[in-house]
C-alpha cells in the first residue's frame, strides 16, 4: 500500500479517535495502513454497523465517519458506504453500542458517562471550565468549555500574567533580557511569569563577545589576568583565550621578558619561535605570502624571509604585464590609442590591456580645434591668419603650437595705426603712449592725470598740474604766491603774506606809515611814488578795519594828517581809490563840512591827526603817508 501523509487536527483527532492516534498539534500522521486501521476500529467499525444493522446508529457512525474525512479519506468513505474493509467487516460483527449510556471500549464517551474527562482534560488547557458534553455519536464536545482566567488555563488572559504555559504574549528572550542579541529559549513560570534561565546574551562561542557561559570569546577576557585566571598575585604574561572560549594560561609566567620563548606580553609581537598565530601571509595580508616570519632579539617580526612573487593578479604591474588591477604604468586610452581619446583602460584577467571602454574625445593634438581652450590644433587655426592675429598688413605663416596655442613669430610685423604700437610718425597707438606721461608732456613732475590716445596722436587734456605754493597762482590756503618758494621777498615759502619790518598787518594785507627818503613828509604825489617804490600803494580805506588800523596808529599824532589814496583830481567832486577800488558799503568818514576843496584846490584826502576823520587838502602839502601791501601773486 501506498504510504499517505495529511496533517490532521487535534479537534478532528478528538473527535475521530478515543486512543491510538495520540497525536499532537500538527504533527504530520500516516493516514494509510495502520492508522487507517486505528481509525477503522472506532469509525469504519461504527460505519460497518450503521450499513449492516441500519437503523439509528448507523447514521451517527456514518457522520462520525464523515468528520474523519479529511483525516481519512478511505475511513470516512469506508464508515459512510459501509462497504467491506478489514476493520469494518470486523465492526460489522462487533458493533459499539453507542447511545447505551455506557463507555464501551472504543468509546470516547457515551451520554453523560464521559469517561472522567473535563474541559481541563480533554482540550490539554489546565484553566478550561464550562460543560464538558458528549455527541450523539459518541463524541467527547468541548464546545461548552471556556477559558477559566486563572494562571495555568494556558492563555495568558490576565493583567497579571506575563505568560501562561505556552502562551508567552510573543515575548522572546531578546524581550526579556532587554538585549537584542538574546537568543534561547523563553519559558513560563508556574506562576505565569517568564523565565529567562533558558537565555543567553549573544550567540555562541567565537562572536568576539564573553557571555555569561563563556570564561572568554576572543579578545574578551572579561577582565581576566594571569593574575586573576591563575589566582597568584605575581603572574604575569599573556592571557589568552581558546577558540573553545576557555581561558588560556599557557602564556602566563612568573617573570616574563622578551627572550623567554614565548609571547607573553602586550609588548611582544613574538618571542623566539613563538610567533602567536602570525604568518608571512597574515603579516603581509596576501594569500600569496611565502617564507615564515623570524623574531628578532627585541621581540618584534622580521618578516625578511617572507616574499610574495610578482604574479598577474597582484594589483602590480610587472615589467612583463601591460596591467594588473588598476595598475597600467601610467598608460591612458590617449598613450594607448592617441590624441583624442578618453575613457578608461580595462586590465584583462590575463593582465593585458582592454580599451573596449575608450571613447573618441576631443584632445589638443587630434587636428580639430575644437576646445574652448585650445586657439589652434594642427593645421586648424580657426581662421586666424598673421593679419587677424598681428595687425593689418601682416603676412607671413601662422603655426600652431604643440599646446595648441597660436604661434605668430614667423608673422611679419605691420605699422598702421590701430595696431596698439607706437610706429613712426605716431606718438601714440591704442595703450601705447610711447612711455610718455602727464608730467612729461605737460613738462611738471607735478602733473598729474591720465593722458589719451585720439587717432595716434596723444591727448593731454585729461591731464593738469594741482596748485602748489610756488606756482604764482593764488590758490584757496594760499595768502600770496609769488612764484617761487624763498622767503623774505614780500611772501614766505609756504604763501604767507611778509610785511615789512614795521608794518601791520590785516588779512593779507601790509599797512605802514612811512616818510619820503629823506624822512620828510611829502606831497600827495611824492607819498604815492615812495609807496609805489616800495612795491605798495597808497593806502586804500575801504573797511572800518582798515579805519581802525590807521587811527589805532595815528592818534595822539599832533602834528598833520596823513596822505591816503583817495582823490578827485579826475573829476572835481567825485573821489576814488587810486586802485580803482570801490567803497563799497564803507562810507568815508570826511569831517564835518569835507570835502570842501578850499580855495578850489584841494584834490586829495588826508587822514587827519586830531580826528579819526578826513579832510581834503591841497595836494602839494607835505604830509606823512600810509602804504598798502597787496599779496604777491606773481606768476613765474
Ligand atoms: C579848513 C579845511 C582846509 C584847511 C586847509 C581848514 O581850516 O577847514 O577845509 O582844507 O583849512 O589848510
Ligand atoms: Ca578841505
Amino acid at each position: 500500500m501506498l504510504a499517505r501523509f495529511a496533517w490532521i487536527s487535534t479537534a478532528l483527532v478528538l473527535a475521530a479517535c478515543a486512543e491510538g492516534m495520540a497525536s499532537s498539534e500538527d504533527e504530520p500522521v500516516d493516514t494509510s495502513g495502520s492508522s487507517g486501521e486505528a481509525g477503522a476500529s472506532g469509525l469504519a467499525g461504527a460505519g460497518g454497523a450503521g450499513g449492516g444493522a441500519g437503523g439509528i446508529a448507523g447514521g451517527p457512525a456514518g457522520a462520525a465517519g464523515k468528520a474523519g474525512a479529511p483525516a481519512s479519506g478511505s475511513a470516512g468513505v469506508a464508515g459512510q458506504a459501509g462497504s467491506p474493509q478489514k476493520a469494518g467487516g470486523a465492526g460489522g460483527a462487533t458493533a459499539t453500542p453507542c447511545g447505551n449510556g455506557k463507555l464501551d471500549a472504543g468509546e470516547p464517551c457515551d451520554g453523560a458517562d464521559l469517561g472522567g474527562e473535563t474541559c481541563a482534560t480533554a482540550t490539554g488547557k489546565p484553566g478550561m471550565v464550562g460543560e464538558l458534553t458528549c455527541t450523539a455519536a459518541c463524541a467527547i464536545d468541548t464546545s461548552g468549555c471556556t477559558a477559566g482566567l486563572s494562571c495555568g488555563d494556558g492563555v495568558a488572559n490576565q493583567a497579571s500574567e506575563d505568560c501562561d504555559g505556552g502562551d508567552l504574549r510573543k515575548k522572546t528572550c531578546a524581550d526579556a533580557l532587554s538585549n537584542a542579541a538574546a537568543q534561547g529559549a523563553l519559558a513560563c513560570t508556574a506562576q505565569c511569569k517568564l523565565d529567562a534561565s533558558g537565555c543567553s546574551i549573544g550567540p555562541a562561542c567565537g562572536d568576539q563577545k564573553k557571555d555569561p557561559n563563556e570564561e572568554c570569546d576572543a579578545k574578551d577576557l572579561g577582565g581576566a589576568t594571569c593574575a586573576s585566571a591563575l589566582n597568584d598575585p605575581d603572574m604575569q604574561g599573556t592571557l589568552s583565550c581558546t577558540p573553545g572560549c576557555k581561558l588560556d594560561e599557557s602564556k602566563c609566567v612568573k617573570n616574563p621578558k622578551c627572550g623567554d620563548g614565548a609571547k607573553n606580553q602586550a609588548s611582544e609581537q613574538c618571542d623566539g619561535a613563538d610567533l602567536g598565530q602570525a604568518t608571512c601571509k597574515s603579516l603581509l595580508s596576501d594569500v600569496n605570502a611565502t617564507g615564515t616570519p623570524k623574531c628578532t632579539a627585541a621581540c618584534a617580526y622580521d618578516l625578511g624571509d617572507c616574499s610574495v612573487p610578482a604574479y598577474c593578479g597582484d594589483k602590480k604591474k610587472a615589467a612583463s604585464e601591460a596591467c594588473d588591477g588598476a595598475d597600467f604604468g601610467g598608460a591612458t586610452c590617449a598613450s594607448v590609442l592617441g590624441p583624442g581619446h578618453g575613457g578608461a583602460l580595462g586590465c584583462g584577467s590575463d593582465c593585458k590591456i582592454q580599451t573596449a571602454n575608450c571613447v573618441v574625445v576631443a584632445a589638443c593634438g587630434d587636428g580639430t580645434k575644437n576646445q574652448a581652450s585650445e586657439q589652434c590644433d594642427g593645421a586648424d587655426h580657426g581662421g586666424a591668419t598673421c593679419s587677424s592675429i598681428v595687425g593689418q598688413g601682416s603676412q607671413g605663416q601662422l603655426t600652431c603650437n604643440a599646446d595648441c596655442t597660436l604661434n605668430a613669430s614667423a608673422c611679419t610685423a605691420s605699422a598702421f595705426c590701430g595696431n596698439g604700437k607706437v610706429d613712426a610718425g605716431e606718438s601714440c597707438d591704442g595703450a601705447d603712449f610711447g612711455g610718455k606721461t602727464c608730467a612729461t608732456v605737460l613738462g611738471d613732475s607735478k602733473a598729474t592725470g591720465s593722458l589719451s590716445c585720439s587717432s595716434c596722436a596723444l591727448v593731454s587734456s585729461g591731464c593738469s598740474i594741482p596748485p602748489y605754493c610756488g606756482d604764482g597762482k593764488l590758490a584757496a590756503g594760499e595768502e600770496c604766491d609769488d612764484g617761487n618758494v624763498a622767503g623774505g621777498d614780500g611772501c614766505s615759502a609756504t604763501c604767507v603774506a611778509e610785511c615789512l619790518p614795521g608794518e601791520l598787518k590785516l588779512g593779507t594785507h601790509c599797512y605802514g606809515e612811512y616818510a619820503d627818503t629823506s624822512g620828510n613828509p611829502t606831497s600827495w604825489d611824492g607819498a604815492k611814488a615812495a609807496c609805489e617804490g616800495m612795491g605798495r600803494h597808497l593806502v586804500t580805506i575801504t573797511s572800518s578795519a582798515e579805519a581802525d588800523l590807521v587811527w589805532d596808529e595815528m592818534s595822539g599824532v599832533t602834528t598833520q594828517g596823513r596822505w591816503i589814496g583817495y582823490t578827485d583830481r579826475a573829476v572835481e567832486g567825485t573821489w576814488s581809490w587810486i586802485t580803482g577800488e570801490a567803497s563799497g558799503g564803507f562810507i568815508p568818514p570826511w569831517d564835518s563840512g569835507e570835502p570842501n576843496d578850499a580855495g578850489g584846490n584841494e584834490d586829495c584826502a588826508e587822514f587827519l591827526y586830531s580826528y579819526r576823520l578826513w579832510n581834503d587838502n591841497s595836494c602839494s602839502r607835505a604830509l606823512y603817508f600810509w602804504c598798502e601791501a597787496e599779496p604777491i601773486v606773481k606768476f613765474p
